[in-house]
C-alpha cells in the first residue's frame, strides 16, 4: 500500500523537501546556462547520470528475484524495457537499429549539438576494462562527477530498499522537476534550431514517461518490498542519500570551478 510512503515518519514530506531543494538548484544551473558551450559542457557532464542509471536499472532487474518479488519485478521489468528499447526515439533518431537505449539517445543528442562524447565514451571503456573503482581513481573527470557515479554505484550492493529508494526518488520523482526548466532554458537559448531536437526529445519523452507511468510503477514496487520498519528506514536513508548526490551534482554543473578544470583538461 502506497500510504506507507505517504504516512510512514512522513517520508512524503521528507523526499518533497528535499526535491524542492533540487529543483531550485537547476533553476540555479539553468541560469548559468546562456550559450551553446554552456549546453555542450552541460550535456558532457549530465551524460554520466544518463549512463550510470542504465547501470542502475539493471542491478535492480538482478537483484528483483521474480520469486521472491514478483509484482516489483514485473514492475521494474516494463521500466527497464522502455529505458533500453525505445522504440519512439529508435524510429526518429536512429531508425537502422534495432535498439536504442536512453543513453544511446542521449549520445546521439550530444553529437548533434557538437558535444564531446569522448570522456563519457572513454570512461565507459575504462569501466569495462578495470572496473568501477580503478576507473574512477585513474579518470581525470571533475570530481563532482566522479562523486555522483561512486554514489550510484555504492547503491548497488546495499539493502533492497535502500537501493530501490536511490531509484524511485532520486530518479523518477525528481526528472520532471529537473528537465522542466531544463527545457525552457534550451528554448531560450536554441529557438528554432533543429540541431538540439534529439536533446529535446530526449528531455520531454522522460517529463512524460516518468511524471506519469514510471513514477507511480516505481512507488509501488517500493511499497511492495518494503515490509518492515528497518526496510523504510533505509529506504528513507537511500532516499536522502541519492538526492543529496544529485543536488551536489547539479550545483558543479558547469560551475566556474568545474568548467576551469574541464578546459584544463581538454589542453593536450
Ligand atoms: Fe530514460
Ligand atoms: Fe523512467
Amino acid at each position: 500500500m502506497t500510504q506507507n510512503i505517504i504516512a510512514g515518519d512522513n517520508l512524503a514530506q521528507f523526499v518533497a523537501d528535499k526535491i524542492e531543494l533540487v529543483e531550485g538548484e537547476t533553476v540555479k544551473l539553468c541560469q548559468r546556462i546562456k550559450t551553446l558551450q554552456d549546453i555542450k559542457l552541460f550535456t558532457q557532464q549530465h551524460v554520466f547520470a544518463v549512463w550510470d542509471f542504465k547501470c542502475l536499472i539493471e542491478v535492480i532487474v538482478k537483484r528483483l528475484d521474480p520469486g521472491k518479488y514478483p509484482q516489483a519485478a514485473s514492475l521494474m521489468r516494463n521500466i527497464y524495457a522502455e529505458e533500453v528499447y525505445d522504440n519512439i526515439g529508435r524510429q526518429v533518431f536512429s531508425p537502422d537499429k534495432d535498439l536504442l537505449s536512453h543513453y544511446e539517445l542521449y549520445l546521439i543528442a550530444m553529437r548533434q549539438i557538437g558535444a564531446d562524447t569522448g570522456p563519457i565514451t572513454g570512461f565507459v571503456e575504462l569501466v569495462e576494462a578495470r572496473g568501477i573503482e580503478q576507473a574512477l581513481v585513474k579518470s581525470t573527470l571533475p570530481e563532482p562527477t566522479k562523486d555522483f557515479v561512486r554514489w550510484t554505484f555504492s547503491f548497488f550492493d546495499a539493502p533492497l530498499p535502500r537501493l530501490l529508494a536511490a531509484f524511485v526518488f532520486g530518479r523518477e520523482a525528481i526528472t520532471a522537476k529537473m528537465f522542466g526548466p531544463l527545457i525552457c532554458c534550451l528554448e531560450e537559448n536554441t529557438a528554432g534550431t533543429e540541431k538540439y531536437s534529439a536533446l529535446k526529445f530526449y528531455l520531454e519523452r522522460h517529463i512524460a514517461v516518468d511524471n506519469d507511468v514510471h513514477l507511480p510503477q516505481a512507488l509501488s514496487m517500493l511499497d511492495s518490498v518494503c515490509e518492515t520498519k528497518e526496510d523504510w528506514l533505509q529506504a528513507r536513508v537511500g532516499a536522502y542519500q541519492a538526492l543529496l548526490a544529485r543536488f551536489n551534482f547539479l550545483s558543479s554543473i558547469i560551475s566556474a570551478e568545474t568548467v576551469h578544470q574541464l578546459q584544463t583538461e581538454e589542453q593536450p
